[in-house]
């Protein structure tokens, strides 16, 4: 058995958490996984001829924050491999607009579904469900905390475009407290030899536990304002300044156009700089970046669906390679 068909099988029945959960074989397995899966063709009936390996299970995704990319491509990668979806992308519809408790809401779905996708805007909401579901719970994302399936879509993508993880320069620009996608990914970062760089606003710095945690594992990275005195970069990975957590919306009123790149402010990184967003972009990256053939936002969620498809294969039980794959 080799060392990723070992660590694909440590998915199974597991609970996504937090990226930090993960190992470094466990994460290369994934992405392993994932590029079995794009070599089927899209275009072709179901996934271009993948047998639909979760035929009969059902995904529960349970959204109390608003989503497009996570709820959708999760959606598309459950029927693309032959299963059904149920679940709610409005908690206003929901039984805990009537006041019914997170934990009683999860042992009700869990009797409807094989797992449960759930977005919540609480820090650790996902581990409090994780610990009462008997089904695997994947963190959609909760609160300004985590958000670990966009990571594994973010690590991916950068593999794919840059052929490597290993000796890059990755720069995160923009609200680094509250953007829960630059924490999973700074920590799934933590296993690659890869140098941090954070640009953002005093105000906005990463949180203290992760900076500690950097600092524990000796990689707390360049620290600085602006972009021009971020040096050398490989990948840029730029994130939207999240309003809706800001307890003072004076504060966002102040910076919420002082983290903008367009073309011009790129050029000094030359053309193989890699641009990353999870979106939704409000007005951080503007659309002349858009031609740029680094700029893989939209390849980040086209890729969402592939990775989405390897990890429900691998946590309900489906092994690697994949049939007529590898
Ligand atoms: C992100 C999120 O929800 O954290 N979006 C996503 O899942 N692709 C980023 C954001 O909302 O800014």
């Amino acid at each position: 058995m080799s060392a990723d068909q070992h660590a694909a099988q440590a998915f199974h029945g597991r609970s996504v958490v937090s990226a930090a959960d993960f190992t470094k074989a466990e994460v290369l397995a994934l992405l392993e996984a994932a590029r079995q899966f794009d070599r089927f063709d899209p275009g072709g009936p179901a996934w271009g001829g993948l047998a639909p390996t979760l035929s009969g299970r059902v995904l529960g995704t349970l959204f109390f924050e608003p989503s497009t990319r996570t709820r959708l491509s999760f959606e598309s990668a459950m029927l693309r491999l032959g299963g059904s979806v149920l679940g709610f992308a409005d908690a206003r519809i929901s039984s805990l607009s009537k006041g019914e408790s997170l934990v009683d809401t999860i042992q009700v779905v869990e009797g409807y579904c094989d797992a449960i996708v759930l977005r919540h805007p609480s820090e650790g909401a996902a581990r409090l469900a994780a610990e009462t579901a008997r089904i695997p719970v994947i963190n959609g994302g909760d609160g300004s905390n985590q958000h670990p399936t966009q990571t594994f879509l973010d690590l991916y993508t950068i593999r794919e475009a840059a052929g490597r993880l290993d000796g890059l320069k990755v720069g995160f620009m923009g609200d680094l407290r509250y953007g829960r996608t630059v924490h999973s990914l700074t920590e799934a970062l933590l296993h690659f030899d890869v140098e941090l760089k954070f640009i953002g606003p005093e105000n906005l710095r990463l949180p203290r536990d992760l900076r500690d945690h950097l600092r524990r594992h000796g990689r707390s990275g360049l620290e600085v304002e602006n972009l021009q005195d971020a040096g050398d970069l490989d990948v840029l990975y730029m994130t939207r300044i999240q309003k809706e957590r800001f307890p003072d919306p004076m504060d966002y009123e102040r910076i919420r156009n002082a983290y903008r790149v367009d073309r011009a402010a790129l050029a000094p990184f030359g053309p193989d700089l890699k641009v990353l967003h999870p979106l939704p972009r409000v007005n951080e990256v503007a659309p002349d970046v858009d031609s740029l053939p680094g700029a893989l936002y939209f390849r980040q969620t086209r890729n969402g669906v592939t990775v989405r498809m390897a990890l429900l294969h691998l946590l309900l039980g489906g092994a690697l390679p994949l049939e007529g794959g590898a």
